[in-house]
């Protein structure tokens, strides 16, 4: 994966991506608010102590407070409660905030991957995108509930706190500030390495994931192999990798947290080495170095949470960027021509077609290819394996951009037909079909959930090729286990079928999808086919010459180009490779 080698972020992404941030928290402004004013009050009374023990040490006020102690405790415990009552609403409010603002994310994120464009998914693997799905947005909640409450608060003690200090020695706050703003600009440089060495980790992580979800996918190809324990090691190899982000990211963190700290303690011990002297010389009186040494502490400890979580959300932010990469770049919408395919299946003609996968650009996969489907007719493609036939049924599907030439449906380019109206009446089933891991009846339903159940049920009764669903003892609403696992390759071809012709089509796509089917039940799903969409136009590719028979004009395809076209009948003694291939496979 390319990320792992970006250099490290630029302060006007860091301003990007802090941007976009905010843009998730600005909904909930209201609810910040009330948490702010928690946070506010919270902070205030812990810097009332210094000043309280300054008054009381004085000793005018101090016979005042040995008369009046109970009260002055009973004081003291009322600020603690409501000290407490703000604890309570601030961190209440701010993480619900950070699930709230997760849901945002999660949700956000799987909308923009599912609408990606489909070369997206050939660059990314699924098992990557579903850690991100979890990981990378886990972050989001981390930084708004934990994170974000914990800078206001240490912010809100370190900004008042030095105002009191100031306000009693400004010559001792002016060398501390001082020497501070020197120590932030110091760590600006351990900052870019860290959120650099957190994107690795995240991006690291996220592969292994991958792997580890393909080899539990895969398990059984793994074990017919006997390669779990090349799995194994290549799972070590990734998880090193995963253990030297993580170490990196640690080093470059522990470094940052403990220098910032050791800095900012040697910086108080000069300062209270200033105060004693100040108080030698009676410039200050002892009462003001006491509260002053105190709101001292408060603030030294204040910055240091604040530089160690800051470290930690640089941590965050790294991942930060990673999520909104993800939701950056979303597929072209397209609310272009509707109603171009009407009731009649339409006219489909590639014209001098030249395509290349955008993931491997250099390889021509279809060279200047044309051809025409009538509108209403049945088409054949067949040829090779790499041939290229699978390719054109994904152009059509607008999966992919062409790189020259033109697909026309209806005398309208293809890309001036919304995404919509081609999903709507186009259906596919490909080589492989995918079932989800749920019911017969929710996967038979994906993309038209219109369908009544019991409709559903007395079409594919008449349709007589899916009976094996009513052999199984939960019948339709038998789950089938992951990517259908639990049914024979043939049966998933045809509950997959069965999905497309239920969407009743003007076009469908098949591409080798009765494969798996023996030659009997392929004719009945060729003869139902025809009888459910009359009208449609339906385009099957296939290495069986026995699919191909029923169909008015079949296209022979070899490496990326038409070679031969015509009826089965016409090609069959053509003298071609038609011609080579019924002889092969012993069709008459
Ligand atoms: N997603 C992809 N990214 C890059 N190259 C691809 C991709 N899918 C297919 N190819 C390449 O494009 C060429 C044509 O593939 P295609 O799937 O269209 O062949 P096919 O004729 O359907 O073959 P088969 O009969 O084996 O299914 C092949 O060389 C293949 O390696
Ligand atoms: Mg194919």
């Amino acid at each position: 994966m390319n990320s792992t080698k970006r250099p490290p972020l630029s302060t006007s992404q860091a301003r990007q991506t802090l941007g976009l941030l905010y843009g998730l928290v600005r909904p909930y402004r209201g609810r910040i608010a009330l948490a702010l004013t928690a946070l506010l009050l919270g902070s205030s009374i812990n810097l009332v102590f210094p000043e309280v023990i300054r008054r009381a040490l004085r000793p005018d006020s101090f016979t005042l407070l040995i008369d009046h102690l109970s009260l002055f405790f009973g004081l003291l415990a009322a600020l603690f409660v409501v000290q407490g009552g703000a604890f309570f609403v601030r961190s209440l409010l701010f993480g619900l905030l950070g699930q709230q603002v997760y849901a945002d994310v999660r949700q956000r994120l799987f909308t923009s991957i599912v609408t990606k464009e489909i070369g997206f998914f050939d660059r990314h693997r699924s098992g990557e995108l579903a850690a991100r799905l979890n990981s990378d947005a886990a972050l989001v909640q981390d930084l708004v509930s934990v994170k974000l409450s914990v800078i206001l608060r240490y912010g809100v003690q370190v900004v008042l706190g030095t105002v009191l200090m100031a306000w009693m020695s400004w010559r001792m706050t002016f060398a501390i500030v001082a020497s501070v703003l020197c120590m932030v600009l110091v760590s600006g440089i351990f900052v870019r390495n860290l959120r650099a060495a957190s994107r690795r980790f995240q991006t690291a992580l996220a592969s292994l994931a991958a792997f580890a979800g393909e080899s539990f996918g895969g398990a059984k190809v793994l074990r017919a192999l006997g390669a779990e324990e090349q799995a194994v090691s290549v799972f070590g190899a990734h998880s090193a990798e995963v253990l030297e982000a993580g170490q990196g990211r640690v080093r470059s963190s522990a470094a940052f947290s403990s220098g910032a700290s050791l800095l900012l303690n040697l910086l108080m011990l000069g300062v209270v080495w200033y105060g004693v002297s100040l108080v030698l010389r009676e410039t200050l009186p002892l009462s003001d170095l006491a509260a002053f040494a105190l709101y001292g502490s408060i603030v030294a400890v204040s910055f240091a949470f604040l530089v160690s979580s800051y470290a930690e959300v640089v941590q965050s932010l790294g991942g930060l960027d990673r999520v909104f990469e993800l939701c950056g770049s979303e597929t072209r919408s397209n609310e272009l021509v509707s109603e171009i395919i009407d009731e009649k299946g339409p006219e489909i003609s590639c014209s001098e077609v030249t395509f290349a996968y955008p993931s491997r650009p250099e390889a021509m996969v279809l060279d200047r290819l044309s051809l025409t489907v009538a509108g209403g007719t049945v088409a054949g493609i067949m040829g090779p394996s790499g041939a290229g036939k699978s390719s054109i049924i994904q152009l059509i599907l607008k999966f992919y951009d062409l790189q020259s030439g033109s697909i026309v449906i209806n005398r309208h380019h293809l890309e001036d037909i919304s995404n919509r109206e081609l999903r709507a009446k186009v259906a596919w089933v490909p080589q492989d079909p995918l079932l989800f891991g749920v019911s017969i009846i929710e996967n038979l339903t994906l993309g038209c959930e219109r369908l009544e159940p019991h409709l559903i049920e007395a079409r594919i009764k008449e349709w007589g090729f899916l009976d094996f669903v009513f052999d199984l003892p939960e019948g339709l609403s038998t789950i089938l286990g992951e990517h259908g696992a639990q049914i024979s390759g043939g049966q998933r071809q045809r509950i997959a079928i069965a999905r497309a012709l239920l969407r009743e089509p003007r076009l469908l796509l098949l591409d080798e999808a009765t494969s798996g089917l023996d030659s009997e039940l392929e004719d009945k799903v060729l003869s139902v086919l025809r009888k459910v969409l009359p009208r449609s136009t339906v385009i099957i590719v296939s290495h069986r010459l026995s699919s191909l028979r029923g169909a008015d004009t079949v296209f022979l395809i070899n490496e990326g180009r038409v070679v031969e076209q015509g009826t089965h009948e016409e090609l069959k003694s053509a003298g071609g490779l038609y011609q080579h291939y019924t002889v092969r496979q012993a069709i008459g």
